[in-house]
């Protein structure tokens, strides 16, 4: 039988390897120079690296510009992955043929689950209609030895603070949201399956090097200002791009008085701004958190290593540390923000809300207001909000608009069962729904009458608004605000109303104010476990365990290893020539494709749907060599039928947009060897060589009007240039019509990558290796 608690050696085993990380901190001291103050977002990531030296002075002017030029290699201690993006890392994992995971992982399952009627009857109805896919999850984590977290157990960021997270720890997680476990001191950056497969296989992971954004917090929050306000005013000033290539450290006096998942909280919607990820030094709020999720032990020892170093300690930043761009952020005039509609760039503070409802047109009464999420829903959230509740209750107040919530985790909503304050929100008319991501990811039917298509206005308390995120509906406006925000608001059902200054009329007549929101930190006996049957499997690899894929599924696939580079030069056809800009929502759309994540095949059917072919005008449209038009995956199809290999000729900064690994892997699953482009996404060009495609550019980006679809490309000098580690010119020899020309080609071969590319791919490679 699972034991409730975590045992001394489960926690021994989630315990970061300090004493290793402090030694590497002194190597990377040496290479670095002794005197140079290090942030601590630097000593974390730096510490973590696979060979300090040679990424530390490689191109970065003897070690002087690491940040924004060096490329990191490094090694995570651990990788958490939920179970949409888990589903194709986890494939790709099993192709390499290893026994088990190289690092610690673990899997949740929270973003299938819908939100709508309550948990009870949610539940029961997700795990049925995704069966399959939970039950291939469960089955290669029993076989891989991976942590397997059944739905309804949790969101994959609540339940990584409550249990993996560490000061000092460095994860990846398949989710954009890791960035959360930054609350408790980590490096967790959110990244795509073929990255997680990185780690999982024990090759290092690449990072450019991110800048330092110091965030410096002075004074303290009082008042209606929540943790989630910071990260909310951020947001208005740095905008959705303004964090690209950095990691947000937080530091100043002001630290001292957040509890950890309060940081947690700014640290999750970091991703909000694009930074790479955000964290907290070791502070304060750490020591009971940990203790209270029954880690005491890693408490203990992140505390004395706090100490032994003085302020050169491994857990924050040295004295003096330079940050690439400083912001200042006074808690003591915070004022609490709401964000949106349509963008969490869009931050209003609460006092100018109602003028702003007015001066947009915004709708001045709402349907819903949904509370918890991965985001914000700790205990001191759901008792702050409770305090909030039961002012209303006394006044002999109702909610006005549909009330919400999705509790973080089991432990959370054991927690707040037992303590009484789940029966304050229900007895109010609240919907508990799932521990699980439900409405935030677009997994809520809504029962009240807003049809597809109609303006109407909700507040939330989770990260992110973008359009039809959350019922499906384009012209839902999301409004983003702290849990108190919301459930105050809920009480009014008007978006203009400022629980600040305004009153409410109650049944009698009388108004009614609120009292600023007060709460409870931890739950004074520390978290409940819950149910028994949503804590995880242990770790431990099971050989025997059949890994569920039923050969008839149209969801999941087993992958088959891509075939090597040939050893002749290759001969391909033009697929086509995209015109304009190609995302890698372009190459692989999303939507309705998503339930396809697992099935290679069939989610194939979607490549390169969204691209205008250059030479017709038409989107989705390739002409084959007898003239007919198809779509562009059934030409592609076709040609891989008939054993005709392709490439695609393409504009500037191909593969734009996301890490989505399936841009890469569908190309080349239906026959793709070259893309030609004028340039690449840097991420995506990485994506390609890991899946065994060779990236190319033109030497004069003229050639590009030249080519055309159904052309006859031979590679020159290809073969060679990869079997030399990336050296020697590559061309084109082109034809049509009896005519031929010769493209000149240049390519970013490293040594690494040649070798994908001549075994196949990345993981046929590794496969290789681990044979040898
Ligand atoms: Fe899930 Fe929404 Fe968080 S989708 S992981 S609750 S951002």
């Amino acid at each position: 039988s699972k034991s409730p608690y975590p045992s001394a050696s489960t926690v021994a085993a989630r315990t970061p390897p300090y004493e290793k990380l402090v030694n590497n901190l002194q190597q990377v001291r040496r290479i670095l120079g002794p005197a140079r103050p290090l942030t601590l977002a630097e000593k974390i990531l730096y510490s973590h690296l696979a060979s300090p030296e040679a990424s530390l002075l490689d191109g970065t002017d003897n070690g002087r510009n690491v940040r924004g030029n060096a490329t990191l290699k490094l090694k995570p201690d651990r990788v958490a992955m939920q179970d949409a993006s888990a589903q194709m890392a986890l494939l790709q994992f099993m192709s390499c043929g290893l026994p088990s995971t190289a690092v610690p992982a673990s899997i949740h399952c929270d973003h299938m689950i819908v939100g709508s009627r309550g948990a009870d009857v949610d539940l029961p109805e997700s795990i049925k209609g995704n069966k399959e896919v939970f039950d291939f999850l469960e089955s290669a984590s029993k076989r891989y030895g991976i942590e397997f977290w059944p739905p309804g157990a949790g969101i994959i960021h609540q339940t990584v603070l409550e249990n993996y997270s560490a000061p000092g720890l460095m994860m990846l997680g398949t989710d954009s949201h890791t960035p959360n476990a930054g609350g408790l001191g980590a490096i967790a950056i959110g990244v795509g399956g073929a990255d997680a497969v990185d780690a999982l296989v024990d090759a290092p992971w690449e990072l450019k090097a991110p800048k330092i954004l110091g965030v410096r917090l002075e004074g303290q929050l009082s008042g209606w200002a929540s943790p989630k306000d910071i990260i909310l005013k951020i947001a208005g000033e740095l905008t959705v791009r303004g964090g690209t290539g950095f990691i947000i450290e937080y530091f100043g006096p002001g630290v001292d008085s957040l509890t950890c998942t309060g940081m947690a909280t700014t640290c999750n919607m970091g991703a909000e701004v694009g930074a790479t990820t955000s964290l907290f030094p070791l502070s304060p709020g750490h020591i009971p958190y940990l203790e209270a999720t029954h880690r005491g032990s890693i408490a203990r020892a992140a505390e004395k290593l706090g100490k032994d170093a003085g302020d050169r300690n491994y857990l924050t930043a040295d004295k003096g540390a330079e940050y690439d761009k400083v912001l200042t952020i006074d808690l003591s005039t915070l004022e609490p923000h709401i964000n949106g509609p349509f963008t969490p760039d869009f931050s209003t503070p609460l006092s100018k809300f109602s003028e702003t409802v007015s001066e947009n047109n915004w709708p001045e009464t709402f349907g819903a207001g949904l509370i918890g999420s991965c985001t914000n829903s700790s205990f001191e959230d759901m008792t702050r909000c409770e305090s909030l509740v039961k002012q209303a209750e006394a006044a002999g107040l109702k909610p006005k608009a549909d009330f919400f919530l999705s509790p973080g985790s089991e432990q959370i909503r054991a927690t707040v069962s037992t303590s009484g304050t789940l029966d304050t929100f229900t007895s109010a008319g609240a919907i508990v729904l799932a521990n699980a991501c439900g409405p935030c990811i677009g997994q809520w039917t809504r029962t009240d009458d807003v049809k597809k298509g109609e303006s109407n206005a909700i507040f939330t308390s989770y990260n992110r608004n973008f359009p039809g995120r959350n019922d499906g509906n384009r012209e839902t406006m999301n409004f983003l605000a702290s849990p108190d925000l919301v459930t105050a608001m809920v009480y009014s059902g008007r978006t203009t109303f400022n629980p600040l200054t305004d009153t409410i009329e109650t049944p009698s007549g009388t108004p009614f104010k609120f009292e600023p929101p007060t709460g409870t930190a931890l739950p004074s006996a520390g978290f409940e476990s819950g149910n028994p049957e949503f804590l995880p499997s242990a770790p431990i690899p099971d050989p025997s365990s059949e890994v569920a894929v039923s050969p008839t599924s149209s969801r999941l696939a087993l992958l088959d290893p891509f075939p090597p580079f040939p050893t002749h030069e290759l001969s391909l056809r033009v697929l086509l020539r995209v015109k304009g800009q190609c995302t890698t929502d372009t190459i692989s759309a999303a939507g309705p494709w998503l339930k396809y994540k697992g099935h290679l095949p069939n989610i194939s059917e979607n490549t390169l749907i969204g691209a205008v072919n250059a030479d017709t005008g038409a989107t989705n449209q390739a002409i084959d060599v007898d003239g007919s038009a198809r779509t562009i995956p059934e030409l592609a199809k076709r040609w891989k039928a008939q054993d005709q290999e392709w490439l695609v000729v393409a504009d500037s900064n191909y593969g734009e947009g996301s890490a989505r690994e399936h841009a890469a892997l569908q190309p080349r699953y239906l026959g793709g060897r070259v893309i030609l482009a004028k340039s690449f996404a840097r991420i995506h060009e990485t994506n390609l060589k890991k899946q065994g495609i060779v990236p190319l550019t033109f030497a004069d980006e003229g050639d590009y009007d030249r080519m055309k679809g159904c052309d006859e490309v031979e590679t020159v000098g290809l073969l060679e240039c990869l079997q030399s580690g990336g050296k020697g010119e590559v061309q084109l020899k082109v034809k049509r019509d009896g005519e031929e020309w010769v493209v000149n080609a240049k390519h970013q071969l490293s040594p690494d990558q040649c070798g994908f590319i001549l075994a196949g791919s990345a993981l046929n490679l590794l496969a290789r290796q681990g044979k040898e």
